[in-house]
């Protein structure tokens, strides 16, 4: 049996990277899946292969910086599919030109990067809630950040708003845990696709290689790690989990800070 039959999701980011990733998993496990974004031509695409496979999908172009968007989104689900299951707020954006250390942000970009990444997961959550309830319960999977619990060099506003994140998710799970929602975060370390690895230019590269170092495995993230944890919090082989903050990051960081350098220094200690 398929592991999320006769759910309905919506899934925010659709069109590439993680949420592309997760909308085609969770057709391929059985959901009625809405597919939304602010780029229509990414979600035709992603659309029409879930189809060719034989999945049910639906795209629903949304900006999450528009509150209007985003309660249109969530009626989609109940126009299109009669109920909603499951939300995975996971759209968000950065600028790194324009997300710097505190002393130089741009006031604007901060305000912006809260409006996308934070107050849209308020809302799409606000939104899904009442339906969720009046089905009786529903999973809410919000995709947080390393960056919201360590401090960062830059990308303050971002970091901030990955914080903000956290918190959401655990005041939501706090509030409506006895009414059957469950909310718990994503935290990914670096992830990307293959192709973007392969074809990285020098500077992304040499990241790539700090990453891979840092971490306990010797890889950087794929999208389909994100989309198989993304599929377990949403079945109900999670259904005793709420409120939690699930890192996915090849155990970057669950280490003492030291280790690296002792490694490199070959010190045991
Ligand atoms: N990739 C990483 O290394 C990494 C690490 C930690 C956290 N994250 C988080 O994971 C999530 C997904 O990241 P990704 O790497 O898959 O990103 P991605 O850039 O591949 O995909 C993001 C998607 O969001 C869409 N989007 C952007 N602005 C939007 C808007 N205003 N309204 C609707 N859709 C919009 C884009 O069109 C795109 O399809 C994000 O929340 C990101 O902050 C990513």
């Amino acid at each position: 049996m398929s592991r999320l039959e006769n759910k309905v999701a919506i899934v925010t980011g659709a069109a590439s990277g993680m949420g592309e990733a997760t909308a085609k998993l969770f057709a391929a496990q059985g959901a009625k899946v809405v597919a939304a974004d602010i780029n229509v031509a990414g979600l035709e695409r992603v659309v029409a292969e879930v189809k060719a496979a034989g999945g049910e999908i639906v795209a629903k172009q949304v900006d999450i910086g528009n509150e209007e968007m985003i309660k249109d989104m969530i009626q989609t689900a109940v126009d299109t599919y009669g109920r909603l299951d499951i939300l995975m707020n996971n759209a968000a954006r950065l600028d790194f030109h324009k997300d710097v250390n505190v002393k130089d942000m741009d006031v604007f970009e901060w305000d912006e990067t809260m409006r996308y990444n934070l107050k849209s997961v308020m809302l799409g959550t606000k939104y899904a809630l009442p339906v969720m309830i009046e089905n009786g319960g529903g999973s809410i999977i919000n995709t947080a950040s390393m960056g919201g619990q360590v401090g960062e060099m830059t990308k303050s506003a971002y970091a901030a708003a990955k914080a903000g994140v956290i918190s959401l998710t655990r005041s939501t799970a706090v509030q409506f845990g006895k009414q059957g929602i469950r909310c718990n975060a994503i935290a990914p370390g670096m992830v990307m696709p293959k192709d973007r690895i392969d074809n990285a230019p020098e500077a992304l590269a040499a990241l790539i290689d700090i990453y891979k170092d840092i971490k306990l495995l010797d890889r950087i993230g794929d999208p389909m790690d994100i989309a198989n944890l993304a599929l377990f919090l949403a079945s109900d082989e999670s259904s005793f989990i709420t409120g939690q903050v699930i890192n996915s990051d090849g155990g970057m960081l669950v280490q003492n800070p030291t280790v690296n350098a002792l490694k490199k220094a070959n010190i045991s200690w």
